[in-house]
C-alpha cells in the first residue's frame, strides 16, 4: 500500500470517463484521415493506451523519448532520446502529452517534427497546468486543467515512481524533503 498521497486529484472514473470522451472527439475529427498518435515516453504509456482504445478509426501509433537540457530550459533544447520508427511526411500527426507545464518539451518538440512535412500537427495531453506556461504552446485536445501543484499516477512519476497509480494524486510535502 502506497501511503505517499496527500489527496486525489482525479480518480479512476473521472480519468476513465473523460478519456473517453476525448477519444470519441478525436475519432470524429479524424474520420478518413488515419491519423499518427505520437506518444512522448514515459509518461503519456498509460494514457495513450485508454485513449487509443476510445478511438474506432483507422490510426497508427508511434513513440518517442525526450529529455531537456539541464540548465538550459530557458532556451527551450529539448534532447531526443528515441526519434521516431515511422515516416510522418503527410500524415496527420497527434502528439500525446502527459502534462502540459512550461510548454517547452512540446514547443521544442512541435517545431522539431513539423520540419518533417505532416499534414498536421496537434497535441492531446492528459493534463494542462496553464498558469506555469512559458513558451507559446496550447493543447487541441486536454483532458483535465489542473492547478499548479507537482501530481503522479496514471504515468506519471517522481523519481521513476508512483506511475503504477491508477488515479492523479498530489503527493505530500515530505517526499520531496
Ligand atoms: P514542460 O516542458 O515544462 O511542459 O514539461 C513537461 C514535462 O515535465 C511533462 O511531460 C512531465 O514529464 C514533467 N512534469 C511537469 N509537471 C509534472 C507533474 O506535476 N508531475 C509529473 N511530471 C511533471
Ligand atoms: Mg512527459
Amino acid at each position: 500500500m502506497i501511503n505517499d498521497i496527500e489527496r486525489v486529484l482525479i480518480t479512476e472514473e473521472e480519468l476513465r470517463a473523460k478519456v473517453k470522451a476525448v477519444g470519441r472527439q478525436i475519432s470524429r475529427d479524424y474520420r478518413e484521415k488515419d491519423p499518427i498518435f505520437v506518444g512522448v515516453l514515459k509518461g503519456c504509456f498509460i494514457f495513450m493506451a485508454d485513449l487509443m482504445r476510445s478511438v474506432d478509426i483507422h490510426c497508427a501509433m508511434d513513440f518517442m523519448a525526450v529529455s531537456s537540457y539541464s540548465g538550459t530550459t530557458s532556451t527551450g533544447a529539448v534532447k531526443i532520446n528515441k526519434d521516431l520508427s515511422e515516416d510522418i511526411q503527410g500524415r496527420h500527426v497527434i502528439i500525446v502529452e502527459d502534462i502540459l507545464d512550461s510548454g517547452v518539451t512540446l514547443n521544442y518538440l512541435k517545431s522539431f517534427l513539423q520540419q518533417r512535412e505532416p499534414a498536421s500537427i496537434r497535441i492531446a495531453t492528459l493534463m494542462d497546468k496553464p498558469s506555469r506556461r512559458k513558451a507559446p504552446v496550447y493543447a487541441d485536445y486536454s483532458c483535465f486543467e489542473v492547478p499548479d501543484a507537482f501530481v503522479v499516477g496514471y504515468g506519471l512519476d517522481y523519481n521513476e515512481r508512483y506511475r503504477n497509480l491508477p488515479y492523479i494524486g498530489v503527493l505530500k510535502p515530505e517526499i520531496y524533503a
